[in-house]
C-alpha cells in the first residue's frame, strides 16, 4: 500500500499545487493557528510536506521561520520552491533522530496515509521537546458521507480509504499535550457528479485505496444514488484540526 501511495502521488506531482484547492485552504488555516505561537528552540518540520503547502503558508505568515520538509515522495518534494531543507523519509519508519526535542511539528493531509496513524501520532507527540507544539490537520472517518450513502443505497462497497477516527486520535494526544484546538471541521466541494468530485481527489494523486477497484456498472449505480441538489452533487471531508503543546517538564508516558 505504502509503495502504491508513493507512486500515485509521484504520477500527479507536477499537477499537485494547481489541483489541491482543499489542501491549500486547510494549510493556510492551520498556519494561521501557528502564526503567533511562542516556540522553544529545537527542530521544526512539516511531516508529509509534499510540495510544502503548509510550510510555505507558515513561512509566509511567520516571516523568518523555515521548516524542514519531510516526505516519502521525491517528485513532490522537488516541486516546491522551498527555502528550507528537504528530507526524503518514510514516516512509517518513525521520525528521524534529528527531530528529537522538536519545537514545532506540523502536518496536513498526510497522517491518514500512514500504516498506523495512531502509532505515528504518538511518535510525533513524543518527539516534541518541552514547550514544543504539534499542529495537525487530518481527514477523519466522518468524511465522504455522500459517497458512503450512495454506495450503501446502490448495494456496492464504498472503496474510500479507511480514515482514522477523531476519538482515537484525540485519545493519543490528550494525555501527552495541552490542547488548544482539537475539533473536527467540515469542508465540502460541489460538482456536476460524484464521479467529477472523486476525479478531483485523484487529480492530486490521492485516489489510492486498499480495496479492489469497482467496475463501470458499480460506479454507475453509485452515481445514480448520489443525492444531488440545486448546486449539483456534494462531497464533504471531516478534518480534525489539532494544536497542542508538550507541557514543560512532563515525563513521557
Ligand atoms: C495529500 S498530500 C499532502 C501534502 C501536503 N502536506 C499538503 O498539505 O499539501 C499527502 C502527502 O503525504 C505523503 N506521504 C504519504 N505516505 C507517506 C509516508 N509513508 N512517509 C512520508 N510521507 C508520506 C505523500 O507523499 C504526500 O506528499
Amino acid at each position: 500500500m505504502a509503495q502504491r501511495v508513493r507512486v500515485a502521488f509521484s504520477r500527479r506531482a507536477r499537477h499537485y499545487d494547481a489541483a489541491a484547492s482543499l489542501q491549500k485552504a486547510v494549510a493556510w488555516r492551520l498556519a494561521r493557528h501557528c502564526r503567533d505561537l511562542t516556540l522553544p528552540s529545537g527542530p521544526r518540520a512539516d511531516l508529509g510536506a509534499g510540495t510544502g503547502l503548509l510550510s510555505s503558508a507558515l513561512e509566509q505568515q511567520r516571516p523568518g521561520s523555515t521548516l524542514l520538509r519531510l516526505d516519502a515522495c521525491a517528485a513532490l518534494l522537488e516541486q516546491g520552491e522551498a527555502p528550507g531543507a528537504r528530507l526524503l523519509w518514510d514516516l512509517n519508519d518513525g521520525l528521524p533522530e534529528s527531530l528529537g526535542g522538536a519545537a514545532l511539528l506540523v502536518s496536513s493531509f498526510a497522517l491518514h496515509w500512514l500504516e498506523n496513524p495512531a502509532v505515528s501520532l504518538r511518535q510525533w507527540c513524543d518527539a516534541l521537546g518541552p514547550g514544543g507544539w504539534l499542529a495537525l490537520a487530518v481527514p477523519t472517518a466522518g468524511s465522504f458521507p455522500q459517497w458512503r450513502q450512495a454506495a450503501a443505497a446502490a448495494g456496492v462497497p464504498c472503496t474510500a480509504l479507511v480514515l482514522p477516527e477523531v476519538r482515537q486520535l484525540l485519545a493519543v494526544v490528550a494525555p501527552r499535550l495541552d490542547l488548544r484546538l482539537g475539533a473536527p471541521l467540515r469542508f465540502s466541494q460541489n460538482g456536476p457528479s460524484g464521479r467529477a468530485l472523486l476525479q478531483r481527489m485523484r487529480a492530486v494523486g490521492a485516489g489510492t485505496t486498499a480495496t479492489p477497484p469497482l467496475g463501470v456498472g458499480a460506479w454507475r449505480r453509485i452515481e445514480a444514488h448520489w443525492a444531488g441538489g440545486p448546486g449539483g452533487k456534494r462531497l464533504s471531508w471531516e478534518v480534525l484540526m489539532l494544536l497542542g503543546r508538550k507541557p514543560q517538564g512532563r515525563a513521557e508516558r
